[in-house]
C-alpha cells in the first residue's frame, strides 16, 4: 500500500476463495430469502426473491468498511513463535480497506417480512460448493445474529465506485465490517433467516479458536484483533544515516485506533497519526527515523484501539492459526 491512498484499489485488494470464482449473470441473479424467521415462513424453492434492480430500488448506503481473513498474519506463529500452522501462509495482506456500496442487509430483511422472533440470518454463496479431504461441505455460508445483521451490514454491488469485480462477490456480496472475512460472503443467492440458531462447518469446524487456551467445544469467532503494519516490504533496504519518514497502518476490528507506538531498536515510542483518518477502520501513521549504521535493523509497531485492546508480543496459539495480534518483528536493511 506504500504511495496508495486510504482505500485499496480494486486490483490490489486481496482475494480468498475456497474454490473458484464463479460467472454469474446479473440479469437472471436473484436474492432468495427463506425460513421461519421471516412471516409466512417461505421456503427454499419458494423463497422470497430481490433481483438487482429491486436492491437498487431500495435506500442505498455507503460505507467505508475493513475486510480482513481471520487467517491474516498466521505465517507468523511460525516465522515468530515456533509452532507450524495449518492454512493459508498469510502474511499482513489479507486485510483491506474499500468503500463499498449496497443497501443494508436489515433494509431488505425488514422488507421480506423479518419476525422480531428472528436470531440467525445465514448468506450462503453461489460458488461451487466446498469439497474438503473427500466431504462435500456444501456451499461457503456463515450464520451472523439477526442483531449484526441489523446493525451496520451491508448487501454491497459496488466497490469503490466500480460494479463489484467478479472476484470480489459480482453482482452483489454481504458486508460485515470489522468482522472476520469469512462472514462476508461474496456471490450470495440464498438468505437464511431462523428463529432457532444456526450452524455450518463455517462457525463449527472453521473460524473457531480451538486448542489447549481455548473452552472445549472452541470460540466462535466474530471481530478481528488489533494489527499494525509498515507499508515497506519485506527486507526492505533503506538508504543509511539518512533521515527517513516510516509509513504504517493499524487497524482493529473493534473500532477506530487510538494510538499506534513504533520501535526501531531503541524503545517504544510514538508514532505520528494522520488526522484525517480518525475514527475510521484503519489508521495511517508515520514516524522519523535516521537508520543509525549500514546493516540489519528490526522496525516494530503497535496500536491500541477504542476499548483499549493493544497487541501482545506473542499471540495466543490456536488449532487452525487464526487472529495473529502479536506486534511483527519487520525486518530491513540499511545501505
Ligand atoms: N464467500 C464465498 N461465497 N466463498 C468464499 O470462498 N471466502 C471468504 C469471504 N467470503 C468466501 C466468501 C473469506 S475466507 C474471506 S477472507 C473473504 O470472503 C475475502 O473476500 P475478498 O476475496 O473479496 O477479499
Amino acid at each position: 500500500m506504500a504511495g496508495q491512498g486510504y482505500v485499496v484499489p480494486n486490483d490490489r485488494f486481496f482475494v480468498r476463495n475456497h474454490t473458484v470464482t464463479p460467472r454469474l449473470d446479473a440479469a437472471t441473479w436473484r436474492l432468495r430469502l427463506f425460513g421461519d424467521g421471516l412471516r409466512g415462513a417461505p421456503t427454499r424453492t419458494a423463497p422470497v426473491e430481490f433481483d438487482l434492480d429491486d436492491l437498487r430500488r431500495l435506500p442505498a448506503e455507503e460505507s467505508v468498511a475493513l475486510l480482513e481473513c481471520a487467517g491474516n498474519g498466521r505465517r507468523f506463529f511460525a516465522a515468530q513463535q515456533g509452532e507450524p500452522v495449518p492454512g493459508v501462509a498469510w502474511g499482513l495482506g489479507a486485510v483491506g480497506v474499500a468503500r463499498w456500496r449496497g443497501v443494508r442487509l436489515g433494509t431488505v430483511l425488514r422488507a421480506a417480512g423479518l419476525r422480531d422472533d428472528a436470531v440467525d440470518v445465514m448468506p450462503e454463496g453461489l460458488d461451487p460448493r466446498y469439497v474438503t479431504g473427500g466431504v462435500d461441505l456444501g456451499r461457503v455460508r456463515r450464520p451472523l445474529p439477526v442483531t449484526k445483521a441489523l446493525d451496520d451490514v451491508l448487501l454491497a454491488y459496488e466497490m469503490n465506485g466500480e460494479p463489484l469485480p467478479a472476484d470480489h462477490g459480482f453482482p452483489v456480496r454481504v458486508v460485515v465490517p470489522g468482522w472476520i472475512g469469512i462472514s462476508s460472503i461474496k456471490w450470495v443467492g440464498p438468505v437464511e433467516v431462523s428463529t432457532a440458531p444456526l450452524f455450518s462447518p463455517w462457525n463449527t469446524q472453521f473460524y473457531r479458536l480451538f486448542g489447549p487456551a481455548h473452552p472445549t467445544g472452541g470460540t466462535v469467532l466474530g471481530a478481528q484483533p488489533v494489527k499494525s503494519a509498515f507499508e515497506l516490504a519485506w527486507d526492505a533496504r533503506l538508504p543509511a544515516g539518512e533521515d527517513l519518514l516510516l509509513r504504517g497502518r493499524s487497524w482493529s476490528g473493534n473500532g477506530p485506533i487510538e494510538r499506534v507506538e513504533v520501535d526501531t531498536g531503541d524503545g517504544w515510542r510514538p508514532a505520528d497519526l494522520v488526522a484525517a483518518d480518525r475514527g475510521g477502520p484503519w489508521q495511517r501513521w508515520t514516524a522519523r527515523w535516521r537508520p543509525p549504521a549500514a546493516g540489519r535493523h528490526t522496525l516494530r509497531a503497535r496500536a491500541t484501539d477504542r476499548t483499549g485492546a493493544g497487541q501482545p508480543d506473542r499471540a495466543t496459539p490456536n488449532d487452525l492459526a487464526y487472529l495473529f495480534d502479536a506486534v511483527v518483528a519487520h525486518p530491513v536493511t540499511a545501505c
